[in-house]
């Protein structure tokens, strides 16, 4: 057995564990279910986002799409438009089209064989373990960066955790930790450990069910603990996003490339000004887009920060005389219109700069 786990009451930290949770675990709508299907849906959106920010998108989906059957049916513009504002929306494309390979391989059912699920788009080992043990009862780990904060400390381990190695040492670990009585216990007591009492920054450890197991707290180092290295700064790229109007009161929309950031998004027009120049704006939109327009006043300007880059939106008013244009990913909506397509949170904030 490795050396960390040779003085480990593993048992007795089990039940400490399992016993805490099961007293204190928040009331939360994916915990009144054993539904593999839902389970998964809470999983996805819990990825990178907070548990308040996801309850109500959790209930208006599963309101509307109860099964993996509804779900693979939807149109994607309406699961797209479900999740807005949630961010990362290929978590939602991906979804979509792995509830698709449920409903026509597994006959709707959810698989509980390893290699079958994980075979799904979007589910890794993470999602893969947390449907197995929450919903099927199998002890299987289900670490994300949560998990690995908990368990960097309980074990004192040096490790850089933004390493994807280190993952696969402490899916090791708890392995050879978890419950096979209730692995589905176990893995959310380690997660609310993780977003209760053993948190980032100044974790409550006079709180903490497992304090006597944990060897970062036994020797004072549980803040500098776990260790993570800086990722890469995000570039930031200048935008100019344009309001573009007729005479009808219709505003152009464009979809979104379906690769990529945001894609099969809607969007209003959006020049790369440190590539194009502003003087060219109008030239550029003429050659892309087949659109004649003539920029106006100036509204204002959004930052959106992205996991991995930073857009700098420069909002400006433009008029053109058009009313269609050739380019078939454009639209030309009524402005009470705008609303019903699926928008980026970032252009949803634009709208408050169409005044009239
Ligand atoms: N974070 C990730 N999965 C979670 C879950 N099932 N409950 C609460 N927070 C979570």
């Amino acid at each position: 057995m490795d050396e960390k786990l040779r003085n480990f009451d593993i048992s007795t930290f089990q039940q400490d564990l399992i016993d805490w949770y099961e007293t204190n675990k928040r009331d939360l709508p994916w915990r009144k279910t054993r539904d593999p299907y839902k389970i998964w849906v809470s999983e996805i959106m819990l990825q990178q986002t907070k548990v308040d920010t996801v309850i109500p998108y959790f209930h208006r989906f599963i309101e509307k799409y109860p099964t993996p059957q509804d779900l693979a049916e939807a149109d994607e513009q309406d699961v797209l438009k479900t999740w807005e504002g949630l961010g990362y929306y290929s978590r939602a494309r991906n979804l979509q089209n792995a509830v698709g390979e449920v409903v026509a391989k597994y006959g709707g059912k959810v698989p509980e064989n390893k290699a079958e699920l994980g075979s799904l788009k979007g589910v890794g080992p993470y999602t893969r373990g947390a449907i197995l043990s929450i919903a099927y009862n199998q002890p299987e780990p289900a670490v994300d960066g949560n998990v690995m904060r908990v368990f960097s400390r309980i074990l004192k381990m040096e490790e850089d955790i933004a390493k994807p190695q280190t993952k696969k040492i402490i899916e090791d670990y708890v392995r050879q930790l978890i419950s096979t009585d209730n692995p589905s216990s176990f893995n959310q007591g380690i997660m609310e450990l993780g977003a209760l009492v053993c948190t980032p920054k100044s974790p409550a450890c006079l709180f903490c069910p497992v304090r006597e197991h944990c060897q970062a707290f036994a020797e004072g180092l549980e803040e500098e603990l776990p260790i993570k290295t800086k990722g890469k700064k995000q570039k930031t790229i200048p935008y100019v996003a344009l309001l573009i109007k007729n005479d009808k009161n219709q505003y152009i929309i464009e979809k979104r490339s379906e690769n990529g950031l945001l894609a099969n998004l809607w969007q209003f027009p959006m020049v790369p000004v440190g590539e194009i120049g502003m003087d060219h704006i109008e030239n550029w939109i003429h050659g892309g887009y087949g659109i004649d327009l003539h920029i106006g006043e100036y509204k204002g300007k959004l930052k959106h920060v992205f996991s991995h880059l930073i857009w700098q939106l420069e909002i400006y008013q433009a008029t053109t005389d058009q009313e269609a244009t050739t380019d078939e990913r454009i639209c030309f909506v009524d402005q009470e219109d705008i609303t019903l397509y699926p928008f980026p949170v970032s252009h949803q904030k634009m709208l408050k700069y169409i005044t009239d």
